[in-house]
């Protein structure tokens, strides 16, 4: 027996978890992360002792931002959670899964809608590669409506978007859209009232 953090833990408790150690995958386009991204990995950080964050290079998505800008974001906002690193890839997921010899793939379900698209990718993915599992976590309530496509699309009509991305991605959103994303619709149409009338 040994005391850890006031308790008894066995000796072989602790060589089992060792032996254990397990490391998931959290693949995605990530354009950009949202804080639904964001809930997602701190839940899979909590349960594997790695967590790979893995950007696509490649999407069929035409990405507004690019695979440096979402890497840099996707750092930024992973920077505090230590079991938490981020790295790229190219080609099929499976392939990638198995080069870094990782057999778990984390990926979020938010609604039923995205139930088939996952279904699909996920027993796609296990026909190519039957070793590698995908596990689902259910995405927190708060975040069940949010999705990359909401948040490009508000920042581009000028709303606010701090309360659905990170800070690290709220101001990479401002760089991309020149101010557009974090100035208040209000505000915005009071600057365009004040410009008119001069
Ligand atoms: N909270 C909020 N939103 C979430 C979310 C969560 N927990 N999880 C997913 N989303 C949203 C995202 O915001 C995004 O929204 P959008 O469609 O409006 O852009 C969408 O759900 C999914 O995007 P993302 O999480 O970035 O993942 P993806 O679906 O783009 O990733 C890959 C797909 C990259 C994993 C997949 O295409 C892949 O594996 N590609 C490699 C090639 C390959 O192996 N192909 C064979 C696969 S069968």
């Amino acid at each position: 027996m040994s005391e850890e953090a006031g308790r008894c833990v066995p000796e072989n408790f602790k060589s089992m978890k060792a032996r254990n150690k397990q490391a998931a995958i959290y693949a995605g386009t990530f354009d950009p992360m949202t804080k639904g991204h964001l809930d997602l990995i701190e839940r899979a950080a909590h349960i594997f002792d790695r967590l790979i964050v893995a950007v696509a290079e490649h999407s069929r998505k035409n990405p507004l931002f690019s695979l440096e800008e979402r890497l840099e974001q996707a750092r930024g906002v992973v920077r505090k959670l230590p079991n938490v690193e981020v790295d790229r890839f190219s080609g099929l997921l499976v392939d990638y899964a198995r080069a870094k010899g990782v057999h778990v793939l984390v990926r979020g379900l938010r609604v039923f809608s995205d139930f088939e698209f996952e279904f699909k990718m996920a027993l796609t993915n296990r026909a190519m590669t039957p070793e590698v599992e995908t596990l689902f976590l259910m995405t927190k309530e708060d975040y069940s409506f949010l999705s990359s496509s909401t948040v490009r699309e508000i920042a581009e009509l000028g709303g606010q978007t701090a309360q659905f991305v990170p800070a690290v991605v709220q101001a990479a959103l401002k760089r991309k859209l020149g101010g557009a994303a974090v100035v208040a619709p209000a505000q915005k149409r009071r600057s365009q009232r004040l410009a008119a009338d001069e």
